[in-house]
């Protein structure tokens, strides 16, 4: 196959604040310093996986404005497969103003604009680059109907598909639980799609086996610095434990490092174990929190401090 990793899904333009605090409402306050940066949860995940050397597309729309120039460019340097990122006259390119505290805890506010416009058809003439994929993998920041449309074609070409939840929706079209292999959510995400509360490892263990229930092979559960729980192959649910990251500086986008690592993990390294490979993504997202920004801290296969491939 000639990719990796194919996404579909969104690219904003990241607006950070850094600030000690977040404001009350009605209030001002003065803040640190400002960055701008590439970021969207869809595109931060194929720029993870890129930077980990994968072969990787990305499916995807942008504004035709500036914003939406840079973004193009910034994905072309990576090496990234452009050629289904359309460009609209419609809409502005996403963007996404963030507060980042000093415990680096962020707050985000989405204006998808552009990315609201990927539709149905889009996608239908992606089908190829989707057909050429190991992996294929959608969030939520593109039209649902996007999504199902996308894993549909991945399952009729028998390409894993992978579901990352987010944000999440209260109105989430439940077909999209069972459309895709591996469903992939966090701690918050988890709760609402299981409608009970996920605290603890044993609360995930009951959570993966209640999206399992309602249609997923796989299940994946990010708990922070609790580290994952999943469903492996045997039909027993596992606690992937980490070491706690010592540096926290800027958390934001650490769960796209997350997801674009496993995308990629599960396509070249398919001989590994669910529990190796969600361990080394853990890892990999882990050191992304310890630099500013998003895309800008994902660490290159170079920068990592172990060997994610046997
Ligand atoms: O997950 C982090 C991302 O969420 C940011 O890059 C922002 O663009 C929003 O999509
Ligand atoms: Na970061």
């Amino acid at each position: 196959k000639k990719f990796d990793v194919c996404i579909v899904g969104s690219c904003n333009v990241d607006l950070i604040s850094y600030v000690d605090r977040t404001p009350k409402i009605g209030e001002t306050i003065e803040g640190n310093k400002f960055e701008k940066g590439f970021g969207g949860k869809g595109a931060n995940q194929c720029v993870q996986a890129a930077k980990l050397g994968g072969k990787v597309a990305m499916i995807s729309k942008l504004g035709d404005d500036v914003f939406g120039k840079e973004y193009l460019d910034n994905l072309k340097k990576l090496g990234i497969n452009t050629d289904h990122v359309g460009i609209t006259k419609e809409a502005a390119t996403g963007v996404a103003p963030i507060i980042v505290d000093k415990e680096g805890r962020n707050s985000i506010i989405v204006i998808l604009g552009a990315n609201l416009l990927l539709n149905e058809n889009d996608i239908e003439k992606a089908e190829d680059i989707i057909r050429q994929s190991k992996v294929v993998v959608c969030q939520l920041e593109i039209r649902q109907e996007t999504v199902l449309k996308t894993f549909e074609i991945a399952r009729k070409h028998s390409v894993l598909s992978i579901l990352n939840p987010a944000p999440m929706s209260e109105k989430l079209n439940r077909n999209l639980l069972s459309a895709a292999d591996v469903i992939c959510p966090n701690q918050t995400e988890a709760e609402v799609l299981c409608d009970f509360t996920v605290e603890t490892i044993d609360d995930a263990k009951k959570a993966c086996k209640k999206l399992l229930e309602l249609g997923s092979r796989i299940a994946i559960i990010t708990m922070g610095d609790q580290g994952a729980v999943i469903s492996n192959e045997d039909g027993q649910y596992e606690h992937v434990e980490i070491e706690k990251s010592s540096s926290v500086c800027d958390s934001t986008g650490a769960g796209d490092s997350f997801v674009g690592t496993l995308a990629l993990l599960m396509a070249r390294e398919e001989k590994l174990s669910l529990k190796e490979q969600v361990k080394r993504a853990c890892r990999v997202a882990s050191q992304s929190v310890e630099k500013k920004g998003t895309q800008t801290s994902y660490p290159t296969k170079d920068e990592l401090r172990f060997n994610l491939f046997e």
